[in-house]
């Protein structure tokens, strides 16, 4: 008779599933011998909920919880089982974490300044990482271990736990935990490596993406002979080739860096400034009970230029595009963590933006989301989302570097189109929905109010399919019947996600579908519109993978 300790065991020596049936397989091992938990009662035990249907579930409101870690199967990608284990090291004795006192804070340095600014820290890095790859050996079940740590992620990501007491997975990605989560995952990280090398100061570098002066892949991650090296990436984009934070392998690689340059400020500008609610920025609600939340819910950063990094700097060449272009295999390359420092840095600026998008989310559903990461003492600790709100009181700051797309608002028309001219090459949306997307879209829509109203467009229903990279750019009112570049006053915003897994088929209500929300005040501003227009025409324009892509309609709606 299996018991639950000795089926954990096989788990952790890369257990191969017996067939792509057994993708719940730990499902089996939890349930099936003596010593293991029946998951009805586990579900029993919530309140006789066992039976309930998602939509019943949703209507309790209560915030995300840490998964059983003894919970944990085969992690995928768009539903197919990977020969993959990532189940971290599983402990009984959970603290809660409380934030230790802060004194100086540690100032996480520009990855691309290093060698200018900060004397001796790459060797202290490349110690450290040395160091963590070094546990994978001596000590593999060492939870702060290299691959360990990239196994968090890949637990987290991929659908390797369920939701507490539930059959249904656990996901911290296209929501409001993306930001919360990664940087809980960031600060133990960074503490790990501080212990590793005895230095409680250390800091992990950021990928300054945004600035041009970092829009390359940081030249510390490309030594062939140092820790942080990473085969899986693609090998086009060494340095000093510049990042297109509107990448996708579908069209020809952009020759033009100047002009990459001014895409890559433009979509910044419009993820940071362009936003109205704070879930715009940080993703929207996902509670327990509910379905791994479909792309569209995630906020801009995390569908836009997070999402282009991992694809350009994974190798195309690899099944799923390994290493950073996949979620489970992200945490292996040295260069995520910086990659992420970055996305957390954007967190912490928009937050200081003085625009007028309140910047907080006070849902305690959001507040009380909790997860579970090894301390650097390897002390397994709850943390909530509502303490990460702030990175000084988790005692790091960002070095100080320009912002250059705060002021990158696309130029303003000098005059605007007529619309008569535009809506020729346009469809009504009767005509065009349900839509799969792959061709362009022109469609004439209907506005709430005359000119240069306060509205919100909505791409309503979207799906992508789980197993594929997916990316599609929105315009307002482009002459263009094909437009191509994004500093552009017509530019409304970009959807992208890489290779995930959708709700489980059977009690799937929604289909895995989200509506993502373009903010066009502002927009119409630039685009210079006419005060008298009651119409605009939206151009969707598939830039990846657009035939697995259905749009249910779109609509405006007041602001
Ligand atoms: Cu959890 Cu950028 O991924």
């Amino acid at each position: 008779m299996a018991s639950l300790q000795s089926s954990l065991m096989l788990l952790s020596t890369n257990h191969k599933p017996p067939s792509t049936t057994a993708r719940r397989f730990r499902v089996s091992c939890s349930s099936g011998g003596g010593g293991g938990v029946d998951r009805r009662d586990l579900l029993l035990g919530l309140g006789g909920l066992y039976g309930a249907t998602a939509a019943n579930l949703n209507a309790r409101a209560d915030p995300i919880q840490p998964p059983d870690m003894k919970v944990c199967g085969v992690p995928d990608v768009g539903g197919v089982p990977l020969d993959v284990n990532c189940c971290p090291p599983v402990s009984d004795a959970i603290k809660d974490y409380v934030l230790p006192p802060v004194g100086t804070l540690r100032v996480r340095p520009a990855a691309h300044s290093l060698h200018r600014h900060h004397h001796g820290y790459l060797a202290k890095y490349e110690e450290a990482v040395r160091r963590m790859r070094a546990l994978d050996k001596s000590d593999p079940d060492d939870p702060r271990g290299f691959t360990q740590q990239a196994n968090v992620h890949c637990a987290y990501c991929n659908n390797a736990y369920d939701q507490t007491g539930t059959s249904i997975p656990l996901s911290i990605h296209f929501s409001w935990l993306f930001f919360p989560w990664h940087r809980w995952y960031l600060y133990f990280y960074e503490r790990i490596l501080g212990k590793l090398i005895q230095d409680p100061t250390f800091a992990l570098p950021f990928w300054n993406w945004d600035n041009p002066r970092g829009m390359h892949l940081p030249s510390i991650f490309d030594n062939e002979k140092s820790p942080l090296y990473n085969t899986n990436r693609n090998p086009l984009h060494r340095p000093p080739a510049v990042v297109d934070l509107q990448y996708t392998n579908d069209k020809p690689e952009p020759t033009d860096d100047e002009r990459l340059v001014r895409s890559n400020l433009a979509t910044m500008y419009n993820e940071m400034m362009r936003v109205r609610k704070p879930e715009d920025f940080m993703g929207q609600s996902y509670l327990a009970g509910d379905e791994v939340p479909p792309p569209a819910k995630a906020g801009t950063v995390e569908r836009g230029s997070h999402t282009s990094i991992h694809r350009w700097v994974g190798d195309p060449s690899n099944p799923y595009h390994e290493d950073l272009g996949n979620f489970y295999s992200a945490g292996r390359d040295p260069a995520f963590y910086s990659h992420h420092s970055n996305v957390d840095r954007m967190w912490t600026i928009w937050r200081g933006l003085k625009t007028r998008v309140p910047k907080a989310i006070n849902d305690p559903d959001y507040l009380n989301a909790a997860f579970l990461f090894y301390d650097e003492n390897k002390e397994l600790v709850r943390v909530r989302a509502g303490d990460a709100l702030d990175n000084r009181k988790m005692g790091y700051e960002y070095e100080d570097v320009d912002v250059p797309w705060l002021y990158f608002r696309p130029p303003r028309r000098a005059a605007g189109v007529k619309i008569k001219d535009i809506s020729k090459t346009a469809q009504r949306p009767e005509k065009v929905f349900p839509l799969t997307l792959s061709r362009i879209a022109r469609v004439l829509v209907s506005k709430t109010a005359p000119g240069a109203a306060d509205e919100d467009l909505v791409v309503e229903h979207i799906h992508a399919s789980p197993e594929e990279f997916v990316k599609f750019d929105v315009y307002v009112n482009s002459e263009e019947d094909d437009p191509k570049d994004v500093d552009k006053a017509e530019y409304a915003g970009t959807f992208a996600k890489l290779p995930h897994r959708g709700g489980r088929g059977h009690h799937s209500h929604d289909k895995g579908k989200g509506s993502v929300r373009f903010t066009l005040k502002e927009l119409y501003e630039d685009i210079n519109i006419d005060g008298d227009d009651e119409e605009v025409v939206v151009t969707i324009v598939p830039r990846a993978n657009g035939r697995h892509v259905t749009i249910g309609g779109v609509k405006i709606v007041k602001a």
